[in-house]
């Protein structure tokens, strides 16, 4: 056991531990400052699985075992998202800094609960969003707020996977059942607009539909869904969202950001890297080396990197000593950014399933929804810290 390492017990075993997390545990230029000490999941296959290949001493099925047995610093969730809250707020209540994959919860009562959670015990909370590590966003970002453009206008932003995603055995548990293209793509954008802008969602509205999955595949969720967005200063942004592009698109992830402003304009594809490649087996693809990329040091690119700063904050707050919680959360993603992306993708829901439906359920028109009205709804009294503030 090493003192100055960074202890970490890892919970869910399947996809995106495989794409990104272990590659930035085991082969990265923060493997040197990481102890993957413990492992859980409730399938014993995978547990086994990833237990043999790295080496990992401490495999549970249960996570209250771990929690009491691993002696943890940190706690990584890697498990599907509507599973997030009530391993987080155990992982917080047992000492360890937590960081969670999007979406932080999937709704906001649940994330008030998990930043109270970390208030209390002074723990810091990230939400793994790493578009904001993707160095087109950071730079728009600065661009943005140096205000040579002016005041955001309108835009449209889009993330778009290939029906491969929820249905063609790219999750190794029925998550797309469980989500949306609003939960598993949208919440990535709305956490990435408020990153580069500044600015909060204020009215949604969103239209959805249900016309592949549900009837055609058996996996009850939308297509697709675009979220039209009234920012806090006026600007109207539409969000396209879906998950049932053809599998042979040349890649598996379509996305990026369209933004007018008054005096001037930014036009963002993250998909188009200029990177193309052909092969016999798969044909004409798109590849994003910025996501991920083999170099000396091992893997790099935004998909490691988020997480990777993330596990390095929870080691300098290990050596150091702790800063006080609202130090800790005005950095980086944390659980406030965990909490504006969930506000926006309830009140997508919450707009969907308040509308009219058309076509036996399989075109839903929904009903605008005030995001400040829905945080007085659900929170009550503790609304106050989170309310929208609309340019008047
Ligand atoms: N940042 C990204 O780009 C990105 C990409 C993919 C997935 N994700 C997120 O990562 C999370 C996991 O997604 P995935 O694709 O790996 O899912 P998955 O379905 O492939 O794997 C989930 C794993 O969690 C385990 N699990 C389920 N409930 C558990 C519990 N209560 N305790 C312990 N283990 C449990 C399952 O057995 C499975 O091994 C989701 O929140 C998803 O949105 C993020």
């Amino acid at each position: 056991m090493s003192d100055t390492k960074l202890r970490i017990g890892v919970v869910g075993l399947g996809t995106f531990v495989e794409i990104a997390h272990m590659p930035t545990y085991f082969n990265s230029r923060y493997s040197e400052i990481l102890d993957v000490a413990a492992i859980c999941d409730v399938n014993v296959d995978r547990l086994k699985e990833w237990g043999q290949k790295y080496n990992i001493p401490g495999q549970y099925t249960s996570l209250d075992e771990m929690l009491a047995k691993a002696n943890l610093d940190a706690v990584t969730i890697v498990t599907p998202d509507h599973t997030h809250t009530p391993i987080a707020l155990k992982a917080i209540e047992a000492g360890c800094d937590v960081l969670v994959e999007k979406p932080l919860a999937m709704n906001i009562k649940d994330c008030h609960k998990i930043r109270q959670a970390a208030l209390k015990k002074q723990r810091r909370v990230i939400t793994d969003f790493h578009k904001q590590e993707d160095p087109a966003h950071q730079e728009a970002r600065s661009r943005v707020r140096s205000g040579r453009y002016g005041e955001l206008q309108f835009g449209y932003v889009w993330m778009q996977d290939a029906i491969t995603v929820p249905a063609g055995g790219f999750f190794k548990t029925a998550l797309a059942a469980h989500s949306s293209p609003n939960w598993f793509l949208g919440v990535h954008f709305y956490d990435c607009v408020r990153f580069i802008t500044g600015l909060d969602s204020w009215k949604v509205k969103a239209t959805g539909y249900k016309q592949v999955l549900g009837p055609e595949r058996g996996i009850n969720t939308y297509d697709a869904i675009k979220a039209d967005v009234i920012m806090n200063n006026g600007a109207a942004l539409s969000f396209y969202l879906s998950w049932n592009l053809p599998e042979n698109i040349p890649s598996l992830t379509r996305q990026g950001i369209y933004f007018q402003f008054a005096k001037g304009e930014t036009y963002i594809d993250t998909r188009d890297r200029g990177f193309f490649e052909s092969t016999y087996q798969a044909g004409y693809k798109a590849v994003n080396p910025m996501f991920l990329r083999d170099t000396e040091h091992g893997k790099a690119g935004y998909g490691c990197e988020s997480i990777g700063e993330a596990l390095r904050q929870f080691h300098d707050l290990k050596l150091a000593s702790r800063a006080t919680y609202q130090q800790l959360e005005d950095k980086h993603p944390s659980g406030i950014n965990g909490f504006y992306a969930t506000l926006t993708g309830q009140a997508v829901d919450t707009s969907l399933a308040q509308g009219t439906s058309l076509q036996g359920g399989q075109i839903v028109i929904g009903k605008e929804v005030d995001c400040n009205d829905l945080l007085q709804s659900e929170l009550g009294n503790d609304a106050k810290e989170y309310l929208v503030n609309v340019a008047k």
